[in-house]
């Protein structure tokens, strides 16, 4: 492991990641539950001096690697444009009580597509940051993958999650310049400035849903991939800007629940999508209670190392993470997640998308 790099971190956690096939060093020799440091999973962890030095991870050799999660992505987008192909058809969409001129599907399938992609992003996202919260929290002892390939797994779900979100924007500036009675060009200018542009949509729930997928969308491009540059900007830089990824998420499921017209009634569907945010808060909170960085744990205050105030800071996060989950608890529990009424099946209706 180049020295200069040291503690530099990984696309969603604050662990270190360098050459390929380097195992996930331990920011700490690990716990064996007796307290005292796990020598033997130590040593066995570290390559032999001998060992030929492996590859550099750059980002072409990730890209390269996100071929297979990519692929299983593109898999995955398929089988939901299927489903919510089909679903417009047989009129059980509620995209079309939402905006009932979209049961056209030959005319508005890039706008399904768009959907689709969305949520194969949301998904790639939901992995990305659990890899993470795993990376950089404790670890199941049983898990089947080595801390390398978690790593690895964890960087190319990333790029994939980056990819997706850009393919849903895209599909959804197809179908609006689809639409559009304007000129090919003036189309693009507009379309371009709606989508792309903070402030630019401006009808309805979009005025503020648009924006907040642009920012996660924005934020998640350097947050991600600044980990390329580590060694010019520095791995403290790095890590400390790449903790604000979970910011990216949260933007992403408030921007779904929003604006998602999937989900934009009460039921079953819309509580699933609040009920996957429980194991992420979980391990929020694991990470926060048991960081596999040894200088991240919270002590008593007069044995912490940093000021009072960083002491403080920890503290009111483990409890903010305690908080979370009561919330999202009451909300699975009482069903009451923010959708709006249905409308009676056999209402004319005249809703847009607002
Ligand atoms: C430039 C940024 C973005 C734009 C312009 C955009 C645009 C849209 C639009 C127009 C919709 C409404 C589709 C509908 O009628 O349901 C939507 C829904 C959605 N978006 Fe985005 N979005 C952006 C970013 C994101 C991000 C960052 C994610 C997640 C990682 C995401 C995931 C979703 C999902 C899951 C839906 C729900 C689709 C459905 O209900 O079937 N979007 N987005």
């Amino acid at each position: 492991m180049p020295s200069n790099e040291a503690g530099a971190g990984h696309p969603a956690s604050a662990g270190e990641s360098h050459t390929e096939g380097e195992e996930h060093e331990p920011r700490v020799p690990q716990e064996n539950g007796t307290g005292a440091p796990d020598l033997a999973r130590s040593a066995l962890v570290r390559p032999p001096a001998s060992a030929p030095a492996p590859a550099p991870v750059t980002l072409r050799s990730d890209l390269r690697a996100s071929a297979f999660d990519g692929s299983a992505a593109l898999a995955v987008t398929a089988v939901v444009f299927a489903v919510l192909y089909a679903r417009i058809e047989a009129k059980t969409s509620s995209t079309v009580t939402v905006m009932p001129f979209m049961a056209d599907t030959g005319a508005f399938w890039m706008y399904f597509l768009s959907q689709a992609f969305g949520w194969s992003a949301l998904l790639w996202a939901w992995g990305t940051v659990v890899l993470g919260l795993l990376l950089s929290g404790p670890r199941p002892a049983r898990l089947p993958l080595s801390g390398p390939r978690l790593e690895r797994l964890h960087r190319t779900t990333s790029l994939n999650t980056i990819a997706l979100i850009f393919a849903h924007a895209l599909l959804f500036a197809a179908e609006l310049i689809h639409h559009s009675k304007d000129s090919w060009l003036g189309a693009l200018g507009t379309t371009f400035v709606e989508v792309f542009v903070p402030g630019g949509y401006d009808s309805g729930t979009g005025r503020i849903a648009i924006p907040v997928g642009q920012a996660a969308l924005y934020l998640a491009l350097p947050l991600g991939l600044l980990f390329y540059v580590r060694h010019r900007i520095g791995p403290r830089t790095w890590r400390a800007m790449h903790r604000f990824v979970l910011v990216v998420y949260v933007l992403s499921v408030w921007h779904t629940l929003l604006y998602g017209t999937n989900v934009w009634y009460d039921g079953w569907f819309r509580t699933t999508v609040w009920l996957l945010q429980l194991p992420i808060a979980a391990l929020f909170l694991m990470r926060l209670l048991r960081p596999a960085r040894r200088s991240q744990r919270l002590r008593g205050l007069g044995e912490h190392p940093g000021s009072p105030a960083g002491w403080s800071l920890r503290l009111v996060g483990r409890v903010a993470a305690v908080g979370i989950m009561v919330v999202l608890l009451a909300v699975i529990i009482t069903g009451r997640d923010g959708g709006r009424v249905e409308p009676p099946p056999d209402t004319t209706s005249t809703h847009n998308h607002d």
